[in-house]
């Protein structure tokens, strides 16, 4: 299309799956939705004042700060931080969401037609997101073999001489997988070795379900240029207040070096409102009963799942270990795509097939464990139900 950038994908439309969905929705046909990951849309219990510090006459005054205020900078620096990992709050940098922090990335790392590693399964958006900055998204492979792990061949396949970055999601979205402590060994000594950046996504780190004793964080890389994303949109179930950020690590440097690049490009923007990095201190200490919500309801929904697929034994929960998704295994006989196409239109319940986040081995259905339990209950009734 003559004035437009090939930035953009060639094809705009939806396709039949979700063209499907939003017929009935026009149609009012009411809809079990299994795919939702709007925290705000499930009868989720916040506390009635959560917002009343973005009101805050504070936030009158424009103070531009290309990475933040240092109140807020410090109040992420503190969340993050554990017994075991002290975070400064130097190292944090302001983001409006992780969506906009990959691509302050993309800009600070790559150049047009450089490529970055991302893992399979996984997160959808890396396609569009990488594709926005002229970046190419060159998939790796996680396997599962009773647990998962890295595909370490896969990722030597696809590091290329243009390759900048590789992309670590942990918990991951959709499979729950956490990296794990001689993955993360092995990606940072490879790393070092082609001179690649990590970018590690912890959106879904406060939400473990069954976490592996030698599952590991990037927060405290020392030896390679990392950055480490997180943002309210997941751990205080805010996605609409739009506050996000990443921790700069690796060798002091590199970190000052990376540090003096994204202060120009954030500076280029400045994205992230006065309100809510005058909030932000609030905003995190006011949002725990809203973490702990969010909590519970996956574990009641992950536990209806397991128990409810027990009595089918053609079907397989494949055991998340955080986050907020879950994957099932089901017979090949009939199909992904058949599959959820039935489902929408025999019980009229929404949930995402395995290829929708480049599932390869096998057939998949992917359920968010956000639902309502009674509707989610109902939900997975009818899908295991089909899918057996
Ligand atoms: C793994 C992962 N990263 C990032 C995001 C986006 O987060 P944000 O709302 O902060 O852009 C999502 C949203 O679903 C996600 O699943």
């Amino acid at each position: 299309m003559g004035v437009f950038s090939s930035r953009l994908p060639a094809r705009l439309s939806s396709n039949a799956f979700s063209q499907a969905v939003a017929d009935l929705r026009r149609r009012r046909v009411p809809l079990i939705d299994l795919t939702v990951t709007n925290p705000t849309r499930v009868s989720l219990e916040y506390p009635p004042a959560l917002l009343a510090s973005l009101s805050d006459s504070r936030a009158l005054s424009y103070e531009p700060a290309p990475f933040g205020l240092a109140s807020a900078r410090e109040a992420v620096a503190d969340a993050m931080s554990s017994p075991s990992v002290r975070v400064s709050a130097d190292r944090v940098v302001l983001t409006a969401s992780t969506s906009e922090a990959y691509g302050l990335l993309f800009k600070l790392l790559c150049d047009p037609g450089d490529s970055v590693l991302i893992p399979q399964p996984s997160y959808p958006l890396f396609e569009l997101l990488t594709q926005l900055d002229g970046v190419e998204a060159v998939p790796y492979r996680l396997e599962e073999h009773g647990a998962w792990s890295i595909d370490r061949e896969s990722v030597i396949a696809a590091c290329g001489l243009r390759t900048r970055a590789v992309l670590v999601v942990s918990p991951n979205n959709p499979t729950g997988s956490m990296l794990r402590r001689d993955d993360h060994e092995w990606l940072a000594a490879f790393a070092q070795e082609r001179d690649l950046a990590l970018i590690s996504d912890e959106v879904f780190a406060d939400f473990p379900i069954a976490p592996r004793a030698d599952a590991s964080s990037l927060l405290d890389e020392s030896r390679v240029l990392t950055f480490t994303l997180g943002g309210l949109s997941k751990s205080a179930g805010l996605p609409q207040v739009k506050l996000g950020w990443m921790v700069v690590s690796g060798p002091a440097g590199e970190v000052a070096q990376a540090l003096e690049r994204l202060e120009v490009i954030c500076d280029t923007y400045l994205s992230v409102s006065t309100p809510v990095q005058v909030a932000a201190p609030r905003l995190i200490a006011e949002s725990a009963p809203v973490r702990d919500v969010i909590r519970t309801r996956i574990h009641e929904n992950y536990r209806v799942l397991v128990d409810a697929a027990a009595t089918y034994p053609s079907l397989r929960v494949v055991p998340p270990e955080g986050g907020w998704s879950a994957l099932i295994q089901v017979p090949e006989t009939i199909g992904e795509e058949a599959l959820v196409l039935r489902l929408l239109t025999d019980a009229h319940v929404v949930v995402h097939p395995g290829y929708f986040f480049d599932c390869h081995r096998g057939a998949h259905i992917v359920v968010s464990l956000l639902p309502e339990p009674d509707a989610f209950a109902a939900g997975i009734r009818a899908c295991l139900e089909l899918a057996q």
